[in-house]
């Protein structure tokens, strides 16, 4: 029998501490309505933790994916990553939106049937994940008939609960943001072109045009206090807080009745409202329920509580950009709160990708084709670059000068210029890491490698604090100027020199070490971000891959005797 310790050692236990048979008490609470589980784990070999669920918005099908969902898809990609170097099970969904007017005018314009051209646009989308290395757990298509379950049943909740009436509207509505707006946010615009004149939102820019008929309404206003004392007593819960606020001015300045449902002779291409055949289910309600359709709902029998949490739910983050956040921060939380579902525990809402200044989005042509890009400059490249520049509170304006750089100061230049010159075969004849004992506080450390030493010491603590916001841009730089630090260190102390003289190996063999210790660290955490460069670092370092994880990020947790380097790998990132 494998003891205590061999367990360990074998990773048995690495995932999530595991609490003894205790009775868990979950209680997805809205204060004041009386929604509570009580469940017994199971054994103690069950893990405890619910998997760490992630999602990216389920992307229109109307046309091809561009950089900016590719940015999205990353970004969610590397959270997922992150957490599991940190040793979390994952789940990663995303997938394709594919009801409702934008679709069925851009099937009709194409002049395929719609579920024909969904079929050939969705697996762009799916392409490019394989493409991009985004490791997704489940694709989904809202076309799926497990989709159209899940939606039919939250409706039904919906209704049965007192949220649903029928009504009628009037209003102006946007077929590009599949959404109505009310006569105080929208304004005029003029063609400059034609000088032909037309209505507007005023939030997204988008042509609006007046609509009158019968529809089904939720009752939104009920909501609107419980929502604003979630957001207050959650101020994390939407990310970052400039957004956060921005959602707490919109419901502080009121909401109304929200239409969910469109009359099928407007709108074919959709769900349909269960029992009323003549009315298709609003798009939004529709797209947004896939996050619950993932997890396996409608849960059913007495096992509710345990299919949840198998299922990932909630979502620990829903990553979308900002031009969706009132869909997901307003009314998705307030169809939760309405059938008495928990709520996510994060929103994380990223700026935008602008070309020349304007959003990039294909309705306006200005657009960068994702795998060209890749083809051009390689996927880890674009990964981190995107990763790298890609803003989360302001926008980032795209070129390709901006990645050229990138790719050659930072990757070529820094990561691997330090890589190539610290393995050299002349400078390391033995083509081993050298062990040598690194000193635990900083006052033993030869004052000449005091400065990478505590760049190392440092490095991971703040790199760990910016992914857990999701700042991939910080922590990607506080790596790079780890990796600077050493490149200095390497330069300063000239192992080149060092190799000619025989009094100077011992010295030799620290400066050597102190690089690879470096380049094991940057090889670590750069995992979530350049799955494939790092892997060939650290195999080239011979780490192994037991001994790829976060924690070992810490310096001093690596090689305890020496080892002989990994074999030639070639340059890390040739010249393009
Ligand atoms: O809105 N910069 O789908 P969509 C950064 N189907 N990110 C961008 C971007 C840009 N220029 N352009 C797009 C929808 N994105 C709905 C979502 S979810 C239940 C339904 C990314 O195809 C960003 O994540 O218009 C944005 O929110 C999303 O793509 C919009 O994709
Ligand atoms: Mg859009």
């Amino acid at each position: 029998m494998l003891g205590y310790r061999q367990l360990l050692h074998k990773g048995f236990w690495s995932r999530a501490p595991v609490a003894l048979a205790s009775k868990q008490h979950h209680s997805y609470s809205l204060k004041g309505s009386a929604f509570h589980f009580t469940t017994l784990a199971a054994t103690a070999t069950e893990e405890e933790k619910k998997p760490y669920y992630i999602t990216t918005p389920i992307y229109y099908v109307n046309a091809v994916p561009h950089l900016g969902h590719l940015y999205t898809s990353v970004l969610a990609d590397t959270i997922k990553r992150y957490q599991e170097v940190k040793g979390n099970k994952v789940v990663l969904c995303t997938g394709t939106d594919e009801h409702g007017l934008k679709i069925q005018q851009a099937a009709a314009k194409d002049g395929l049937p719609p579920q024909e051209f969904c079929d050939k646009v969705s697996v762009k989308f799916k392409e490019l994940c394989d493409v991009s290395n985004v490791q997704y757990t489940d694709f989904i298509r809202t076309t799926e008939k497990r989709h159209k379950l899940a939606v039919a049943e939250i409706w039904k909740t919906l209704m049965d609960k007192g949220f649903i009436y029928k009504g009628s509207h009037e209003g102006w509505y946007s077929i590009s943001d599949e959404a109505f707006y009310p006569a105080t946010q929208v304004t005029e615009s003029v063609d400059p072109k034609t000088g032909e004149s037309f209505m507007v939102a005023a939030e997204s820019g988008s042509r609006v045009e007046w609509t009158t008929e019968e529809n089904y309404k939720f009752k939104l206003p009920l909501l609107r206090d419980k929502l604003l004392a979630w957001l207050k007593e959650n101020p994390e819960v939407i990310y970052p807080s400039s957004r956060h606020n921005e959602v707490v001015t919109w419901l502080e300045n009121g909401v109304s009745d929200l239409s969910v449902s469109r009359p099928r002779s407007r709108l074919d291409w959709g769900i349909s409202v269960p029992n009323d055949p003549e009315h298709t289910i609003y798009v939004w309600l529709d797209a947004l329920t896939n996050y619950l359709t993932v997890t396996g709902y409608p849960w059913t029998g007495d096992q509710i509580p345990t299919q949840m949490k198998q299922g990932g739910y909630p979502a620990d983050v829903h990553i979308i950009g900002k031009d969706i956040l009132r869909f997901h921060a307003i009314y998705w939380p307030a169809f939760l709160m309405a059938a008495e579902l928990p709520l996510p525990k994060r929103i994380l809402s990223h700026a935008h990708w602008t070309m020349g200044k304007q959003k990039m989005s294909k309705s306006r042509g200005n657009v960068v084709d994702p795998t060209e890009l890749i083809q051009r400059v390689g996927l880890d490249p674009v990964r981190y670059f995107l990763m790298r520049d890609g803003g989360i509170t302001n926008d980032g304006d795209y070129t390709d000068e901006n990645i050229m750089t990138r790719y050659k100061k930072d990757l070529a230049g820094q990561l691997g210029n330090l890589m190539a010159r610290s393995t050299s075969k002349t400078l390391n004849i033995t083509e081993t890491i050298p062990s040598v004992q690194i000193p635990q506080s900083l006052e033993e450390v030869d004052p000449r490698d005091q400065a990478l030493h505590k760049a190392l010491m440092e490095l991971p603590a703040l790199y760990e604090q910016n992914l857990d916001t999701f700042e991939t841009g910080r922590g990607l730089s506080a790596v790079f100027e780890m990796i600077a630090e050493a490149n200095k260190h390497f330069g300063d102390n000239a192992p080149w020199n060092l190799v000619k003289q025989p009094s100077e190996s011992a010295r030799l063999q620290t400066v050597l070490r102190y690089s690879y210790e470096a380049l094991r660290t940057a090889g670590i955490l750069l995992q979530p971000v350049m799955p494939e460069k790092s892997q060939i670092l650290l195999n080239k370092l011979a780490v192994p891959p037991s001994e790829r994880s976060f924690k070992h990020s810490s310096l001093g947790m690596g090689w305890k005797t020496s080892v002989p380097l990994g074999p030639d790998c070639g340059v890390l990132f040739p010249r393009l």
